[in-house]
């Protein structure tokens, strides 16, 4: 009985033996010597189930294809103190491959990951990881979301991720980047951009203009310029620019019709606050505390029961009107 059904099993499962030269549990193992062999991990043993199997746990999570290749790698909370484990670049049908907390990981992300054209998901999250490589993912053809927030990462954001024209959401925020913003970063409907918390300088590139941007979140970075052509771009919807260098008159600035938050505090921004804001018909989260604004602020007229809160005006140079003490000279600029 046994026997029949062993050979059933090796009849359906053919492709297990066309496949027998690439053993991704031999990978696996490789993966978790080279991290040490941590105590997470220690399920993983010769001959271990990896395929939706009992190797699953709070640290571990594995998804095999139908030909029982690895395709989807998460690894979390992991105690390791280790570069990172190479052997990832051998499970080349990973479609997803997330490494989070995993905070004593350290050196680069070595440039064999970029043989891993499968990949819709790349999300390396919390590490000491604190390099790249220069050409990342050069004209990559699937990938969707790169994540690699909370990592330690210097230099500049490699500008061969200009090239996938799939990337469609890109977290870089809170690492140690320097140098300017590549064009064309993210592409698609709501593309996102996190670029939060590094240490970016120069302009946001024009092209933004017309890349289909939903949100761009560039909070706490030292860039320069003036952004605002960004704020009446179509089907925009979150701008956080605060903490940065920005200098530019913002009294005609148009919004867009989709913006639903607008953040520009601490930052060096002059003229008065637009009417645009004012005659906005939709609700938009605002502040532009700490810049150098001037004038009577306008008088909301869709939501005139729902005035502007006094606190997203402070620390300005001389703004007056209703959130605020009434101006000296009513209309004008005290
Ligand atoms: C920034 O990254 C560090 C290191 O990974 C982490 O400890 C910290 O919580 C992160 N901060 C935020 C706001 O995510």
């Amino acid at each position: 009985m046994s026997i029949i059904f062993f050979l059933l099993l090796l009849s359906s499962c053919t492709s297990c033996v066309l496949s027998a030269d690439v053993n991704d549990g031999l990978v696996l193992l490789k993966i978790k010597e080279q991290l040490g062999n941590p105590q997470e991990l220690s399920n993983w043993v010769e001959g271990f189930q990896y395929c939706g199997g009992s190797a699953f746990s709070n640290n571990a999570q594995m998804q095999c294809d139908n030909n029982g290749r690895v395709n989807y790698l998460v690894l979390q909370v992991i105690t390791a103190s280790a570069p990172f484990p190479e052997a990832i670049c051998d499970l080349t049908e990973l479609e997803g491959l997330t490494i989070n907390s995993l905070y004593n990981l350290y050196g680069p992300i070595p440039s064999c990951i970029n043989q891993l054209s499968n990949l819709h998901l790349f999300d390396i999250e919390r590490t000491g990881l604190s390099s790249l490589p220069e050409l990342l993912f050069l004209n990559h053809e699937k990938l969707h979301d790169l994540i690699l927030s909370s990592n330690a990462f210097s230099g500049s954001i490699p500008a061969s991720l200009s090239t996938i024209p799939t990337l469609n959401h890109l977290d870089f925020s809170n690492n140690s980047l320097k140098g300017t913003i590549p064009p064309d970063l993210v592409h698609g409907q709501y593309a996102t951009l996190f670029l939060n918390d590094n240490r970016l300088t120069g302009e946001i590139p024009k092209c933004y203009l017309w890349v289909p941007l939903g949100s761009i979140y560039a909070r706490n970075n030292k860039l320069t310029g003036d952004p605002s052509f960004l704020f009446n771009k179509e089907n925009i919807y979150a701008i956080d620019l605060s903490h940065n260098d920005f200098e530019f008159d913002l009294s005609n600035v148009e919004i867009s019709k989709s913006l639903r938050s607008l953040y520009l505090g601490f930052n060096k921004i002059y003229g008065n606050i637009p009417q645009s804001i004012a005659s906005a018909d939709h609700y938009i989260d605002l502040d532009f505390r700490n810049n150098k604004l001037c004038g009577e602020i306008p008088q909301r007229q869709i939501f005139p029961w729902q005035p502007f809160e006094a606190s997203i005006f402070a620390d300005n140079k001389c703004l007056c009107g209703s959130p605020l003490p009434p101006c000296k000279n009513p209309g004008s600029a005290p």
